[in-house]
């Protein structure tokens, strides 16, 4: 499995780079795009989460903006996507649904694994994040998947799922974890139960989040509101390592069953 992921991410030009190195291919590329990218980071959390998206999903050199910022984490991708593969959190014949599915990069490696038995919706706020995703699987003549302009916290579609998937700090923003004084317990608790209603019997959710968003409250809260929604597996494990500039990063994974 290691090796699909490893050749997965080489084919859709995810390869460990620094930040420096990151910057370095942006500003070769288009010198007058460094100093807007300055001023947009400035501004990210002044931007409301379609704007942030929607500039990310532009392409430089062949290559989706976000996508080159993920070459900086490619070890802990790799070790997340291993996780939910081997442990079955998608498996063949799944119907899948990946929330937050941003330029689609896990949508179109998980339509792999479930091949054409099964399906897989993407879904994102970000209009342009939709777009890229849709460009990146209509250039591989992939059948079994859809992508939708959508919000986790009102989704509505007639399929049901075998899986859930919501991948890198999602539910961060989905739930407004940024803010100190979180008080969303009602607006969690009603996404929560929409998940379980979507999702088919014996159907499993895996999240995943940096850990310094997801320390003891919001991680107590995320908890209590899955056990309320009546999941009552909560299975979860921390991910360490070390990204391309030699920072240890941690991050949350929790699976959540009936
Ligand atoms: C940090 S990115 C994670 C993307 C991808 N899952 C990954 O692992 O790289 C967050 C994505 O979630 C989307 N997003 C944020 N809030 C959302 C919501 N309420 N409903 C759907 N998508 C949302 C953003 O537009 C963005 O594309």
């Amino acid at each position: 499995m290691e090796k699909i992921i490893e050749d997965y991410l080489v084919e859709e030009g995810i390869i460990e780079q620094t930040t420096n190195e990151i910057f370095q291919t942006i500003s070769s590329e288009n010198p007058e795009i460094q100093g807007a990218l300055a001023s947009y980071f400035d501004n990210w959390y002044d931007l409301s989460i379609e704007e942030r998206y929607n500039q990310m999903a532009q392409k430089i050199n062949g290559i989706y903006l976000y996508d080159m910022f993920k070459s900086k984490n490619k070890k802990g991708l790799s070790k997340i996507l291993e996780k939910i593969i081997n442990e079955k959190y998608v498996d063949y014949g799944d119907y899948v649904l990946d929330i937050g599915c941003a330029t689609g990069l896990e949508s179109v490696l998980f339509s792999k694994i479930i091949e054409e038995k099964g399906f897989v919706s993407g879904i994102d706020v970000s209009p342009k994040m939709i777009q890229a995703a849709k460009e990146r699987s209509s250039k591989k003549n992939i059948e079994n998947i859809e992508f939708l302009i959508n919000d986790m916290n009102n989704y509505h579609n007639s399929r049901n799922y075998d899986s859930i998937i919501c991948l890198n700090d999602v539910l961060t923003e989905g739930f407004d974890f940024y803010s100190e004084d979180n008080n969303n317990e009602g607006l969690i608790k009603k996404t929560f139960k929409n998940f379980k209603a979507i999702l088919n019997p014996d159907g499993k959710i895996f999240l995943s989040l940096s850990y310094e968003n997801s320390q003891n409250k919001i991680k107590s809260i995320l908890f209590s509101c899955a056990k309320s929604a009546g999941f009552k597996n909560i299975e979860h494990e921390k991910i360490s390592y070390r990204d391309s500039d030699n920072i240890r990063k941690t991050i949350l994974c929790v699976g959540l069953r009936d």
